[in-house]
């Protein structure tokens, strides 16, 4: 215990040279204010060498990023881009179901379609076009005509990206998942012919598919 401290002391002193108390006086600079006084202690060894290394490094730096232009931050910034874009690709790959939109088709079967009118119902749609599809501030979803056109795809885009600027129709892409525009778009289609309480006057074009 004694050898381990003894050890510890003399690590301290070597990386310190700190001078002991009782030889202050040696290095006890005859400045005088109001009674505090300086010394003149010489700059820790374990600070000095943190210092010199950071010096080697930022030569080391200097070389790379300036002289043989192996490292720079802009490189930095395009590896980890191109790393992140590798790994999205490998997640997409991992789970087309969420981002391979080009395979969905309309669902057509009950439940299906009760989840896609529950959606519509909670998701705000009916805001804008009634319960029953008939239409106030959006179109009529009923009949055959389509502004942004008819057919899964085309309700499908719609609901994803929205409708013409400044009409009211936003972009749910960012607040519903594909599944749910899927129920959705399948909900909408599966209105065609029936008849709301009060419909709106038709807008757009006829759509055949
Ligand atoms: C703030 C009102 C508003 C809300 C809320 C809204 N819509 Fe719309 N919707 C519109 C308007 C307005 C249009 C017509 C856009 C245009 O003319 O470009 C439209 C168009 C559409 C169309 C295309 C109709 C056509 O004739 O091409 C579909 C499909 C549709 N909305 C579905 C939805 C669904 C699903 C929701 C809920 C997730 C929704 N809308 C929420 C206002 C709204």
């Amino acid at each position: 215990m004694s050898n381990n401290s003894s050890f510890w002391k003399r690590f301290l002193q070597s990386a310190t040279k700190a001078k002991e108390i009782e030889n202050e006086n040696e290095i006890l600079l005859d400045h005088d204010y109001d009674g505090i006084q300086e010394l003149d202690n010489v700059l820790p060894p374990w600070w000095l060498w943190g210092f010199y290394i950071t010096v080697i490094i930022s030569i080391i730096y200097l070389f790379q990023a300036w002289y043989f232009d192996s490292y720079n931050q802009q490189k930095e910034l395009e590896n980890e881009m191109r790393i992140a874009s590798e790994e999205v690709e490998v997640y997409k790959a991992a789970n087309p179901q969420l981002f391979d939109t080009s395979n969905l088709v309309a669902l057509t079967d009950e439940a299906s379609l009760a989840e896609g009118k529950a959606l519509f119902a909670t998701k705000t749609c009916v805001v804008c076009h009634l319960a029953d599809g008939g239409g106030t501030i959006g179109p009529n979803l009923t009949d055959e005509y389509w502004i942004l056109g008819g057919g899964f795809d085309n309700v499908y885009n719609t609901i994803s990206k929205g409708g013409r600027a400044g009409k009211g129709m936003i972009a749910w892409e960012t607040v519903l998942s594909a599944k749910e525009r899927q129920l959705l778009a399948s909900y909408i289609l599966s209105l065609k012919g029936t008849t709301p309480a009060v419909p709106k006057a038709a807008e757009g074009e006829i759509w055949t598919e």
